[in-house]
């Protein structure tokens, strides 16, 4: 396993290219699957999600030829709608398989994906998707095997307790494209990943209309064709360097960034100080003053995004006065929490809210995370920390950060990537 040693203290300058939006990128490619024939998909990151979605695919049976940012899928050999434990449970987006699987072959067995770090992460909103559709689904041995010789569309209600679900409207969507006749999902997820992906399938034939907004239309279509497809900026990865150019005093720019994406993100930044101003489709962050305190709820797109909470909790760490952060997506996500305060960090849990001293100064510690975003904050926390930090099982931000230590690195960082024999 490999850690992060950063020495605390520099300023990040510069020009940083986002890449591209791994929870685009995702159910795009399982998408692919809808069709025989060939797809191809550029601008996609190249983090260890998209290499595991890989392996899913080819393990089905599919021709995939990955180079560089682009992926090709030709589907039309698989006869194997099947995804194992196995490769399920290195990766929880894999369930996004469900709907394109069955909508194709009339049958998918997708392995339960079971509990996360983050918290319980339910599909009773995927399954009630797909049987809203009339796939009878059973649930046995650990898999979700649905069956349906063709999905009729309807008009269905996918909310759960904390709202609309980003992967179960993929799901439904994905589905009805095939359908007989006309989905309407309300409670609809407006995330831009869901837009995205609504609008690759609309490149390979689909009907879909209302994209963005809670209702969206599918009028199901005989078949699909293959297209060529490039996944949008990513908005996360995005905010992050965002909140590390804040957390720097920095000045960084960001190529390839609608600032229109980055939402409740935005203006919350800009309620604590922080200059964030487009020009010619790049976005250029400062900070030249000092900050203040502000307090942010998540919540669905367009609301405050819960992959940024953590990120966000590490700049107010060092932003003197009081801060709450509420978690209304994941109410258990607050792995960064001990770790910060391992930092000096003065954070104190409330239920689902994160009471934020912040201090002046963090200090640098050997500190670890349970998953991918909280890994960023305490990468984010290092860059201001005084002396050195080390952020083990660098495996988690491997999984959603393309070459996060050379950006940072380029940008002017003090980071580097080493063994860990501990
Ligand atoms: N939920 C249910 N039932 C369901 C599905 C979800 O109750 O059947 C609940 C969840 O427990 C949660 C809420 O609904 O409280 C929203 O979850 P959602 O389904 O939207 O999450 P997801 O689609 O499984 C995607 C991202 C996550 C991101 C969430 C929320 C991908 C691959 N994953 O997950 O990304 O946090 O949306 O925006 O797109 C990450 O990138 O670090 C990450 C965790």
């Amino acid at each position: 396993m490999d850690k992060l040693i950063i020495e605390g203290g520099k300023r990040l300058e510069g020009t940083v290219e986002v890449s591209g939006a791994k929870n685009s990128a995702l159910p795009i490619l399982a998408a692919a699957f809808l069709s025989k024939e060939k797809s191809v998909i550029k601008n996609v990151p190249q983090v260890a999600d998209i290499f595991t979605m890989v392996k899913i695919m080819k393990s089905m049976g599919a021709k995939v030829n990955h180079a560089a940012d682009t992926v090709e899928i030709d589907s039309s050999n698989v006869k194997n709608p099947i995804l194992t434990y196995k490769l399920v449970s290195t990766m929880r987006g894999s369930i996004c398989f469900l709907g394109p699987l069955l909508a194709r072959f009339g049958q998918a067995q997708v392995s339960f994906p079971g509990g996360c770090v983050i918290g319980p992460r339910p599909i009773d909103l995927h399954i009630k998707g797909v049987k809203a559709l009339g796939a009878d689904v059973i649930l046995e041995h650990g898999y979700v095997l649905a069956k349906a010789k063709q999905l009729k569309g309807r008009r269905l209600f996918l909310g759960g307790a904390f709202g609309s679900s980003v992967l179960a409207t993929a799901n439904v969507m994905m589905a009805a494209t095939l359908a007989k006749g006309k989905t309407v999902i309300d409670n609809a997820a407006c995330e831009p990943e869901v837009v995205d992906l609504g609008n690759f399938l609309k490149k390979m034939g689909a009907k879909i209309e209302g994209l963005g907004s809670p209702s969206i239309e599918v009028e199901g279509v005989k078949k699909l064709h293959g297209a060529t497809y490039s996944v949008i900026p990513d908005r996360i990865e995005a905010g992050t360097y965002v909140i590390a150019s804040a957390m720097t005093k920095g000045d960084v720019t960001l190529k390839n960034l609608n600032l229109n994406v980055l939402g409740a993100m935005l203006d919350k930044l800009r309620d604590a100080g922080v200059h964030i101003i487009e020009k010619n489709g790049h976005v250029r962050v400062r900070r030249e003053r000092v900050l203040k305190p502000v307090s942010v709820t998540t919540l669905p797109y367009p609301g405050f995004p819960t992959d940024l909470q953590a990120q966000m909790m590490a700049l107010m760490c060092i932003v003197p006065g009081i801060s709450v952060i509420t978690e209304k997506i994941y109410p258990e996500r607050f792995m960064h929490v001990s770790e910060l305060n391992r930092m000096g960090a003065n954070i104190i849990l409330e239920g689902n809210s994160a009471i934020v001293g912040g201090k002046k100064m963090l200090s640098g510690a050997q500190v670890m995370a349970s998953d991918l975003r909280a890994s960023a904050a305490l990468v984010l926390a290092g860059l201001v920390a005084e002396g050195s930090t080390e952020v083990s099982r660098v495996y988690h931000l491997d999984r959603g950060y393309e070459n996060l230590v050379q950006k940072l690195q380029s940008l002017g960082a003090r980071i580097t990537r080493e063994k860990d024999f501990r």
